[in-house]
Order: structure tokens, then sequence, then C-alpha cells
């Protein structure tokens, strides 16, 4: 899968692309991503890429010409390992205002051939760039952040795990939003730290037993954490009769 990321800050990249999990799936090629940096594509000579916005108001609005041309080009570029002969793009605005990303949009996200990731600056861009080519404008939370390349980074990850092999397949479906579930409470050695034990059951080999354990903490922490989820969640008849004796009482 492709990433083509458009941005005035390239250099912002360079943490998150060249450690742990990211680094080596672009090392083993499975996910590329190549940085376009707005800039360049900026004809005056002062290679402007901003401007006043019209009617007034505070800050500066980013032009339409410099990223109309960076996006013309992007798509210009042959997508690298495309699953098909016509590689499915994506062109999406990183934008407060956007629809809530979340782990069933990276999901959907993971399906295409190459994202076309825009980072926007100052107080946004030229809402033209908006009307022709966004198919999709993505939020990473309720809050305003000073440009869309954390934003950008943030999906990135998220989908680049999600494309096979890149992580292991179990390690994705046991986790937080797998399912629309939270995920169990995980331990590791010592047996007992600080006085606090382990508890009994993941130390009794059964296997049945510790599965079913893991379930209803799941159920447990989504149900005192994140009580709206369960209503999205994928849950059995025994999921519901569990959920029941905690006193949820929705069908
Ligand atoms: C300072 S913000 C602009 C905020 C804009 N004036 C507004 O009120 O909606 C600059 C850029 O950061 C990015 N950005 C800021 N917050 C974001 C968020 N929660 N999710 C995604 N991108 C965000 C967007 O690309 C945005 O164009």
């Amino acid at each position: 899968m492709q990433f083509d990321i458009l941005t005035l800050f390239p250099d912002m990249f360079t943490g998150p692309l060249t450690e742990s999990i990211i680094k080596r799936a672009i090392q083993a090629q499975q996910i590329c991503v190549n940085l376009y940096n707005i800039r360049d594509y900026a004809t005056d000579r002062h290679r402007t890429t901003d401007d006043t916005p019209y009617g007034g108001g505070a800050g500066m609005v980013m032009k339409v010409a410099p990223l109309a041309a960076a996006l013309r080009d992007v798509v210009k570029h042959p997508v690298t390992a495309a699953s098909s002969d016509t590689p499915q793009t994506l062109t999406v605005l990183m934008s407060p205002a956007g629809e809530q990303f979340n782990q069933s949009i990276a999901g959907e996200l993971a399906r295409y051939d190459r994202l076309i990731l825009i980072c926007g600056r100052y107080e946004g861009i030229d809402e033209r760039v908006h009307e022709t080519f966004i198919e999709r404008a993505l939020s990473i939370g309720d809050y305003v952040i000073t440009g869309g390349e954390l934003a950008a980074m943030v999906v990135l990850d998220a989908v680049a795990r999600l494309i096979p092999d890149v992580l292991d397949a179990e390690s994705i479906t046991e986790e937080t939003f797998s399912d629309g579930l939270l995920e169990y409470p995980q331990y590791t050695r010592p047996a007992v730290w600080e006085g606090q034990a382990v508890p009994d059951i993941l130390l009794s080999g059964h296997h049945g037993h510790v599965a079913q354990w893991r379930r209803q903490q799941r159920l447990l922490r989504t149900l005192a954490q994140r009580p709206d989820l369960l209503t999205r969640a994928v849950l059995s008849t025994s999921d519901r009769a569990f959920l029941k004796t905690l006193g949820w009482d929705r069908r």
C-alpha cells in the first residue's frame, strides 16, 4: 500500500517513519511512503503557499494553486505494489471538521492501494481544494492541533498495521476495537510485584477458562469505561447474559 503525503513540513515524518513497526513495514515493502513538499509546487519567487483570507480575519489560508499542482502531480506517479491494474486511490484531507477517525475507518482505508493524505496548516486550506479534490476529510479528535502532519501520522500508523503481514493476524483480531470491545488486561512476569499478584486464572494453564475470563474482562471494561461501544459491539448470547448480571439492560 502506498501513502502519498502532502505537507509543508516533510521532516516532521522522519521519526515515525524510521522506528519500529512502520520502519520494518517500509523496509519489507509492505507499505511505501512518499512525502511531497507543497512548497515545491509554488511558482512565485518566494514560493508562497499561503495568503490572507478573503473577507478578513486572523491568520493565513493555504493557497489553492500549489496544492492543486501537487495533487495533480502525485496522481501522475504510478502506484507501487498495487493489487490490481486499476489501483484504488482515496484523497483525504486532515481536518478538525472532518468525520472522526476510528478503527472501522482505518479498516476501510486499508483496502485502498493508495492514500493521498493532505496536511493543512495555518487556518486551513482554500475551500476550492476541498471541493475539487477531497474525497474524505478526517479528524483525529475534537481538538485543534497546529497542522495536519501529526494527524496524518496517526492515520498512517493505524492503517499500516492493518495491512496483511505488517503485524501477525492474532494481535489485530484480539485488540481493542477489533469487535467493538476494549481489550482485556495484560500481565507479564513477575507473577507478584510489590504484593500485587497476577490473576490466578492466567497461571492456571487452562486455555478455555483463560479465554472466558478475558472475554468477561473485555465486557466489564467496556461497560465501565466505554458503555457507548456496547450498543454497536458484536455480542453473543452469553456475552449478553454476563452483561445482564452486571446491570446492563440494553437489547
Ligand atoms: C490550526 S488547524 C486549522 C483549524 C481551523 N482554522 C479550524 O478552526 O477548523 C491547521 C490544520 O491542522 C490540521 N488539524 C488540526 N486539528 C486537527 C484534527 N483534530 N484532526 C485532523 N487534522 C487536524 C488540519 O489539517 C488543519 O487544516
